[in-house]
């Protein structure tokens, strides 16, 4: 008599079970357990780029490395959508980096210089690409086409990843030879902690101990230094004089709307505090990091538009006060973090769509159109900032253990940008429930009639 086979067709869990006589062909759950090693590389990737952004001075190197980490992120969701598709546990149970490949990041990201940083980050998306490449070989190009496919667009982005540090690696300490072969010894221990990573990760006694090769680091210049490097080409405005850079009227398009474009320039500063609270808050859920990621390379992207357009005017940066950044001391880290993102998106980028606003117009009156739509993409980016806003400003209060309702939180980020501005608790009162009256007090407003 024949065997009867019972099938339940809710029940997928065979996809997930060992399965011996495979003949070494992957299977779906295969596929799975490796992207899922890369999706947390690409992290880790990400956090290093973005943890350095503050230790490097040369502004235009900062907002590369912003895009970088911006475009690691970009390749998660793609191999996050076909996890999700695969068997297994998604990107993982835990839903942060794996303690190896967390371990070995932070040894070659605390680097003594930025060449030493630029060597680290190019051995990883070296060996990044290389598992790229090797998977690709093994990939079934018809059952795992989906997979291929994703792949192919990540590869579009090898060059310009690439490209970063090339030049700070080809030319260490090409002005102090003596320095030179030290820089050699950091490359090779970057890449014997990547070997050594590699081999516990392939190895069956996961929670054997691990022999980390030794590098000592007297004076680590990153990543998340206590002060952040500057651009000399960007002198600071000085706070003691002027409650932000926008009121310093040495800048020389103070008295007109093309502050409007000084203003989009100095959003570096925001850019670089975002980056702080990227690589500072832990174990956040992903999609956080995917948003602030877009919203700092956003800040970025203001920035460029602004510094250019200015460039184009006719004027030089060293002509401006320029704000700095923010950076949390090690006191004040787990309140200064949420207050500074709700401060950013609920009170500053809000208020500034009104001179925004104004300006798209006053710009085209003025035959001025590109600053008229740089207004309108900023605009554009501002609302999806807000919205990000909405989403992360309380559940960042209630991740750091200081629950607060979303409410209560721009309330209170509203009261805390009032105070460091300077004024009293009754004038803040009158005019805290009050949009757009709120918004003169936080921001100024500009000359639209001059140009
Ligand atoms: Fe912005
Ligand atoms: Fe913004």
């Amino acid at each position: 008599m024949k065997e009867r086979i019972e099938v339940d067709l809710n029940d997928y869990s065979f996809l997930e079970e060992e399965k011996e006589q495979r003949r070494g062909m992957l299977r779906p759950v295969d596929t799975g357990n490796l992207l899922r090693r890369i999706y947390w590389l690409e992290f880790e990737c990400s956090r290093m780029t973005m943890g350095w952004v503050a230790s490097i001075p040369d502004w235009e190197k900062k907002g590369e490395l912003v895009k970088l980490s911006y475009l690691h992120t970009t390749h998660m969701k793609f191999l996050e959508e076909r996890l999700d598709e695969l068997p297994g546990p998604g990107t993982g149970r835990g839903k942060w980096t794996p303690d190896t490949i967390r371990e070995a990041f932070q040894r070659i990201s605390i680097a003594p210089s930025i060449e030493a940083f630029a060597a680290s980050y190019q051995l990883a998306v070296t060996k990044l690409y290389d598992r790229y490449a090797r998977l690709s070989g093994r990939l079934d190009p018809i059952l795992d086409a989906p997979t291929l496919e994703r792949f192919k667009y990540i590869e579009t982005n090898r060059q310009e990843l690439m490209r970063w540090g090339r030049e700070y690696v080809q030319f260490a300490s090409v002005n102090h030879p003596e320095h030179r072969e030290q820089f050699h010894q950091w490359q090779d221990y970057v890449e014997e902690t990547w070997l050594t990573m590699e081999l516990h990760m392939n190895s069956s006694e996961e929670h054997a101990p691990i022999e980390w090769p030794a590098f000592s680091v007297e004076r680590p210049a990153g990543p998340v230094p206590p002060k952040a490097a500057i651009d000399p080409l960007y002198p600071l405005v000085d706070l003691t004089k002027f409650k932000s850079a926008m009121f310093d009227p040495k800048s020389p398009t103070y008295d007109s709307v093309k502050h409007m474009v000084f203003i989009n320039a100095s959003e570096m500063s925001a850019a670089e505090t975002l980056t702080y609270l990227y690589y500072g808050v832990q174990r956040m859920p992903m999609a956080f990091y995917y948003d602030v990621a877009r919203h700092t390379w956003d800040e970025v992207r203001h920035s460029q538009m602004g510094v250019r357009r200015l460039k184009q005017m006719g004027y030089k940066t060293q002509q401006f006060s320029w704000h700095p950044s923010t950076v949390p001391s090690k006191e004040n880290m787990k309140t200064a973090f949420p207050e500074f993102y709700a401060a950013l998106t609920m009170v500053m980028e809000p208020c500034s769509f009104i001179k925004k606003r104004k300006s798209i117009d006053a710009f085209l009156e003025h035959g001025d159109p590109l600053s008229s739509v740089q207004s309108e993409f900023d605009i554009a980016d501002e609302r999806l900032h807000v919205n990000f806003g909405k989403k992360w400003g309380a559940k960042l209060f209630e991740h750091i253990e200081d629950f607060e309702t979303a409410q209560s939180v721009e309330r209170k980020a509203k009261q805390m940008h009032l105070k460091k501005m300077g004024y009293d608790q009754a004038e803040i009162d009158k005019v805290l429930h009050s949009f757009p009256e709120f918004c003169g007090f936080a921001t100024m407003d500009l000359k639209y009639d001059q140009y």
